[in-house]
């Protein structure tokens, strides 16, 4: 039905006669004259419709937003005076011989260009008009690009593109479940999968080598501006390798894509141990594009006058922290305690600091609500922070967990608001994670998940499950975990061992997993792999708020998709056939 897009149009097709389909953008009425600028997903052109085509002029006069037009007209150039230069067509105009409504459209809930006046929710409601903006159109076409980028590059490297199944069960991830009602095997349920994990490793028991998938993967879990229920992961998994290898190919391939999407030559990743970044930065996923770095100074602190933190300094678990933030001595009070109220979020008491005005005046030059218990210590402790005229520094004394926490955020935050960035881009590794941590009833859980092998042999892990490092690897960009991955275990023996070690009966590890126990047995391969959350690489590529600027149609925080109503009641007839019976009676959206 067209010719060209519009937003293809320019200077080198005058006195062509073009067709055009698309929605008008906008239309003007100039006296006589119509002006439809008309949209398609490469951008918008202006068109003239001028009275003496009587036919086109009636059309266009009818015309209003959103409507769908063919347009067929000449090239020419704008009248001097008229270009706009900010606009890719802006020196080209078409003059219009025939205009077609194709079809009307009601007025829109809002104007594309004026999107911010009206809630995410109205935009989410009305998807398909949100979708034409061309921000949006744009962050889906580079995520096209990146998914075709990222296949050509596997492809080229021997990894074949399979598909894992939907319905399936359990795969521990360590989120809640989608279940599935089974409609012929009353009682039972299928599970959607949290990762295509547990078939990944099967196929390299069954000999393909190198697989790879852009699959879909459902997890029940609480929501953030990094996380859907529904989200996508550029799956991988290849046999006979070691860390070094799967880091090289995925490595590579990250670095392949930013050059070829977005001219980007980025730097060999550098790598960190788990245990430097939590030292260093609070955060296994650090954002090194922030110069700040944690300074211990428990040692000062054992027998300073100041239980706050003398307590975390004495105690096994507790950690005191301070983070010095060059140029911070001219935060206000008000903006001070603004990072108290949020590190609070945290689960931190308190945010102490101390304002470094004039060093050469020792403790005359300092401000500070505690630096009065610090007397004895204080130049050794301003020393260790390399602390400068102009510095603030902020102390977290508490768990080590929870001054982590709270100062790691902090710290991005701080990044943020003085604009404290060294570099666009800083990816890293971390490595030498933990096997194991503890969970909030104090049960060892895996911190990966449980087929990712430890570094040490099975005799060690019995001896000491707590101490055990394992072979996994996260590659963190920005602050963000884009991939994580590990090499697995591939004997029986040492899987066993784990799930001793996490509390998982023989028993019960052959109901959830008795498929993987078998095909371990059957020669599997030494192997191993990685997933990249591709939303999260889509939005940091596209420079995305959240993952669902980079979703075509995403959830809200509630898990619901306000456009098409979903999750939705069901009809009693349907919940029979699946042999379910609700506890409570459906009331308004809810069914319990
Ligand atoms: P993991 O659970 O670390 O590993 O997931 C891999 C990557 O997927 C992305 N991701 C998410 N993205 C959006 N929304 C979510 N809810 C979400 N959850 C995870 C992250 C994460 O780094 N099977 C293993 C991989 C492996 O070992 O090969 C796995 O799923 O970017
Ligand atoms: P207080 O003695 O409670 O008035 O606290 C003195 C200073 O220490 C204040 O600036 C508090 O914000 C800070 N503070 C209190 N608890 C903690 C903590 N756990 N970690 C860091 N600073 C704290």
């Amino acid at each position: 039905m067209r010719s060209h897009y519009c937003g293809q149009l320019n200077e080198s097709l005058v006195d062509q006669e073009v067709t055009l389909c698309g929605w008008v953008h906008r239309r003007r009425d100039h006296g006589g004259v119509i002006f439809l600028d008309m949209r398609d997903r490469e951008g918008v052109a202006q068109v003239v419709v001028d009275p003496d085509t009587p036919d086109a002029f009636a059309s266009a006069d009818r015309a209003r937003s959103e409507y769908v037009l063919r347009i067929t007209g000449r090239i020419r150039m704008r009248p001097e005076g008229t270009q706009n230069a900010n606009m890719p067509t802006g020196l080209i105009e078409v003059l219009a011989t025939q205009v077609e409504v194709l079809n009307t459209a009601v007025t829109p809930p809002f104007q594309l260009d004026e999107h911010g006046k009206v809630g995410e929710d109205v935009r989410l409601k009305h998807r398909y008009i949100d979708l034409r903006r061309p921000e949006m159109i744009d962050r889906l076409r580079l995520r096209s690009r990146i998914t075709h980028s990222v296949r050509a590059y596997l492809e080229d490297n021997g990894f074949l593109d399979i598909e894992t199944p939907i319905l399936t069960r359990a795969t521990p991830e360590g989120a809640r479940d989608y279940l599935v009602p089974s409609r012929t095997h009353s009682g039972e349920f299928f599970a959607l999968p949290q990762s295509p994990q547990l078939f990944k490793q099967l196929l390299m028991v069954a000999g393909f080598d190198r697989y790879y998938q852009i699959a879909k993967c459902f997890r029940d879990e609480d929501l953030r501006a990094d996380r859907q229920p529904e989200f996508t992961q550029i799956d991988i998994e290849a046999s006979f390798v070691e860390e070094n290898d799967v880091m090289g190919i995925t490595e590579e391939m990250i670095r392949r894509l930013f050059t070829e999407v977005l001219d980007v030559s980025l730097p060999q990743f550098p790598r960190m141990t788990w245990h430097d970044a939590m030292r260093r930065y609070g955060s296994d996923k650090p954002d090194l594009r922030i110069p700040l770095e944690f300074v211990d100074v428990d040692d000062l602190m054992k027998d300073v006058d100041f239980k706050v933190f003398s307590g975390p300094a004495n105690a096994d678990d507790g950690r005191v922290a301070v983070l010095r933030v060059p140029g911070g001595a001219k935060l206000s009070r008000k903006e001070i305690d603004e990072y108290t109220s949020f590190v609070g979020i945290y689960g931190a008491r308190g945010l102490a600091w101390i304002k470094v005005n004039d060093r050469s005046k020792g403790i005359e030059g300092l401000q500070s609500p505690i630096v009065k218990f610090m007397e004895g210590v204080i130049e050794t402790l301003l020393d260790r922070a390399g602390a400068e005229d102009g510095d603030i520094l902020f102390f977290g004394a508490d768990r080590a967990k929870v001054v982590n926490e709270a100062l790691g955020a902090l710290r991005v935050k701080l990044g943020g608001d003085l604009d404290l960035y060294t570099r666009a881009w800083a990816p890293l590794w971390v490595v030498d994670f933990p096997m194991f941590e503890r969970d909030d009833n104090g049960r060892l859980a895996a911190l990966h998940h449980p087929f990712t092998a430890p570094a040490c042999d099975p005799e060690a892990l019995k001896q000491n499950p707590e101490n055990a490092l394992s072979r996994a690897y996260d590659m963190v960009l920005n602050g963000t975990e884009l991939g994580g991955g590990s090499i697995r275990i591939h004997d029986q023996q040492m899987q066993r061992q784990v799930f001793e070690a996490l509390g998982i009966s023989d028993e019960e590890a052959r109901e959830k997993f008795g498929f993987l126990l078998d095909g371990l047995a059957h020669g599997a391969p030494p192997h191993g792999g990685l997933a990249f959350g591709l939303d999260r690489l889509v939005m940091l590529m596209t420079g995305g708020r959240t993952i669902r600027d980079v979703i075509a149609f995403p959830k809200t925080q509630s898990a619901a998709c306000l456009m098409t109503d979903a999750p939705g009641t069901v009809s009693n007839e349907q919940l029979k056939e699946l042999h379910i019976r609700l506890r409570q009676k459906a009331s308004d959206n809810t069914t319990a």
